[in-house]
């Protein structure tokens, strides 16, 4: 009997991301002058995939594209990256659209996204294509730049076909209490944490009641992600925070898809927990080196090398600790 290898899902936003880099963000009603411009495939969903896809998993795509020429642009980034699109739809009318401004010094930016085709991806929809491509074992990826209601629907679909389902609540919305109990896996980050739960997540501690929140509803492993001060994992044998890397930030766009996308990979190919995790976090650290979105994520084998530099240098640092006098 041969065995069909588990696959990542992803149900989720299709953007164009119209992004221009500068020396500083302009503050409100001010204009600045620009230093670069880029036009590339986007969306958190698209994001993810790709993520997933190169950290060498099965990968296919749930979503919806304009008939613009835009829909190219889209079509070609998740084609190229080896995304399985046969599920995407298109649509009348204007690919979604994420306007994007990076600050050159900080690394930071802003985020307008304006759905348009992403609309289309109704809960009648999503779940008929899921039904068509899932199988018990799949990872489903799931975000919060579609409508609501599909993303509900497709969690609970997923959870009823045996899928784990991983959501990672951005951008943080209000989100009803029901979707936590077909939930296995949240990420949200500092803020969305704060949003969702009400509770200021600043520090790990903070984390961890937030991941409490979580685990009271229903989800079975919350990690709160922390940027530079680690990610916090909470689930029901207890609480445990992890490092990042430090690394020199160029732009933080997609950190957080490049995390989901490579724990998503590693627990559709059968890694343990712990290293699916772990190449997650170093993912999302890579991802903030490099200037983009989708242009940000990764390569497994540029990850690969990144863990094995980390793990040189606390070796280093081991050696040069016993030899001190
Ligand atoms: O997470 C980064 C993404 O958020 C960008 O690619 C942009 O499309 C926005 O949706």
């Amino acid at each position: 009997m041969t065995t069909v290898a588990s696959k990542v899902v992803v149900v989720g936003s299709i953007t164009a991301d119209v992004t221009a880099f500068g020396n500083r963000l302009p503050v409100p009603g001010e204009t600045v002058i620009g230093e670069s411009f880029t036009l590339v495939l986007g969306g958190k969903g698209a994001n993810q995939a790709l993520a997933a896809a190169r950290a060498g998993a099965s990968s296919t795509m749930i979503g919806c594209v304009g008939d613009d020429p835009f829909r190219d642009i889209v079509l070609g980034g998740l084609r190229d990256g080896d995304v399985d699109t046969t599920s995407v739809t298109s649509v009348p009318g204007p690919t979604g659209v994420a306007h994007i401004r990076v600050d050159n010094t900080t690394g930071q930016n802003d985020i307008v996204i304006v759905p348009l085709a992403n609309s289309s991806l109704t809960p009648d929809l999503a779940e008929r294509r899921l039904r068509a491509v899932a199988r018990s074992g799949d990872v489903l990826l799931l975000q919060l730049e579609i409508p609501l209601a599909t993303t509900f629907r497709v969690a609970i679909v997923g959870r009823e076909l045996g899928m784990t389902v991983v959501l990672d609540p951005a951008p943080a919305a209000t989100l009803p209490d029901e979707i936590w109990s077909v939930v296995d896996v949240v990420t949200p980050n500092e803020s969305e944490a704060a949003v969702l739960t009400g509770i200021s997540v600043s520090d790990v501690d903070a984390a961890v009641v937030a991941g409490r929140w979580f685990l009271e509803r229903g989800v079975r492993t919350a990690l709160i992600t922390l940027g530079d001060k680690g990610v916090v994992e909470v689930n029901e044998a207890g609480a445990h925070s992890r490092s990042t890397p430090t690394v020199k930030v160029v732009d933080t766009t997609a950190a957080g898809d490049a995390f989901a996308g490579y724990l998503g990979a590693g627990l559709a190919n059968g890694l343990a927990w712990s290293e699916s995790i772990d190449r997650g976090i170093h993912a999302g650290a890579l991802a903030v080196t490099v200037a983009g979105a989708s242009t940000s994520l990764p390569t497994a084998d540029a990850v690969d090398a990144f863990i094995a530099a980390q793990n040189h240098d606390r070796e280093d640092a081991s050696c040069a600790r016993t030899q001190a006098p």
